[in-house]
């Protein structure tokens, strides 16, 4: 490349026009998968604290939402039941119960949106006592029955309808399992998104607080979520996952991250996603109300970078409000 003067990088910076001509990446509402909060009842509504603009949804009012989303172009949501106490248990059984919230809230979506698709976590997280995503025995989150529990869990969501079966439990050789059990009940084409890469992470603080048990965890989640510290065993998880079956990978959290999902992509090049997390969220919108920063504008930066980093879609909560803004709505 030739030097100043010959080169100027700033003369393709001058005007927004050829700014928009150079880009090397674009944020559109393709881009989002949007998280929403199921609750129970009707014509309910009701405001997470910790996440301003965030609410959890009555099932017909999340339909309501589905049928905007799908008019803006984001392509997929991903549900969350908050599940209350009196359906919660040691063994999370109500996780695979075929008229729980979860499977009525699917099954509601899919017949009045049917052109969204719904991505469904599978952990036992909502529906224990403890709050952990596997069986407890004694102090300790059992793997493979744990395993045993996430399939039913995943294979009853693909009996509700479930587009895409979202593994966020991070146990050892879950993928496999449910693949299997997808193929043998004749669900070929349900996809699975693995939560390959997903850490043991403070930035899960306000989404805890979303369902309603941050208190109820016992412990940390940090013998089956992964050491912030790695990033070599992130690649080992997904060619684990990806071995085993999954479509699509995920990292999660984002931000912090972006490292780990440009590595991803790089030495897989398979459809990549990344999880803008709650903490993530909750950091800009609170900066933005004590006035430190434009949360607008902050909120689009950050998700910008996820793109650039490599990301094929960004699971974020900012989804709908920067759908609207792109549409001019
Ligand atoms: C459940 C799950 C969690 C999140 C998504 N699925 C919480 C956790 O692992 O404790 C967090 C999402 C967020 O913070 O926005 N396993």
């Amino acid at each position: 490349m030739p030097s100043y003067p010959l080169t100027r990088p700033r003369r393709l910076r001058t005007h927004g026009w050829i700014r928009s001509m150079v880009a090397e990446n674009v944020l559109t509402p393709a881009d989002f998968i949007w998280p929403v909060f199921v609750i129970e009842g009707e014509g309910k509504r009701e405001a997470v604290a910790s996440m301003p603009g965030v609410d959890r949804l009555s099932i017909d009012l999340l339909v309501e939402a589905a049928r905007e989303a799908a008019s803006l172009g984001i392509p997929a949501l991903a549900l969350f039941p908050v599940v209350t106490a009196e359906f919660k248990s040691e063994d999370g059984r109500e996780a695979w119960r075929a008229d729980n919230l979860m499977h009525r809230a699917i099954a509601a979506v899919k017949k009045a949106v049917p052109d969204i698709g719904l991505v469904c976590d599978v952990a036992l997280d909502p529906y224990t006592t403890h709050g952990h995503d596997g069986l407890m025995e004694g102090d300790e989150i059992v793997n493979d029955a744990s395993v045993d529990a996430l399939v039913k869990m995943a294979l009853a969501q693909a009996r509700a309808g479930a587009d895409v079966i979202a593994p966020s439990d991070m146990m050892d050789g879950r993928i496999a399992a449910i693949r299997t059990a997808l193929e043998q009940e004749r669900f070929f084409n349900t996809k699975i998104m693995a939560y390959s890469a997903k850490y043991a992470s403070a930035f899960y603080g306000p989404f805890r607080d979303a369902l309603g048990n941050k208190s109820a965890l016992k412990g940390d989640k940090r013998t089956y979520q992964m050491d912030p510290a790695n990033s070599d065993e992130a690649i080992r998880e997904v060619e684990l996952d990806l071995e085993e079956g999954a479509d699509m990978v995920m990292v999660k959290p984002g931000l912090p991250y972006l490292d780990i999902v440009r590595r991803v992509k790089d030495s897989f090049g398979v459809p990549t996603f990344a999880y803008h997390v709650s903490g993530e969220y909750a950091m800009v919108k609170a900066a933005g109300q004590l006035g430190w920063l434009d949360a607008d504008r902050a909120m689009a930066e950050c998700l910008m970078a996820f793109k650039r980093a490599g990301a094929d879609g960004i699971l974020t909560y900012a989804a709908m409000d920067l759908a609207r803004k792109i549409a001019g709505r």
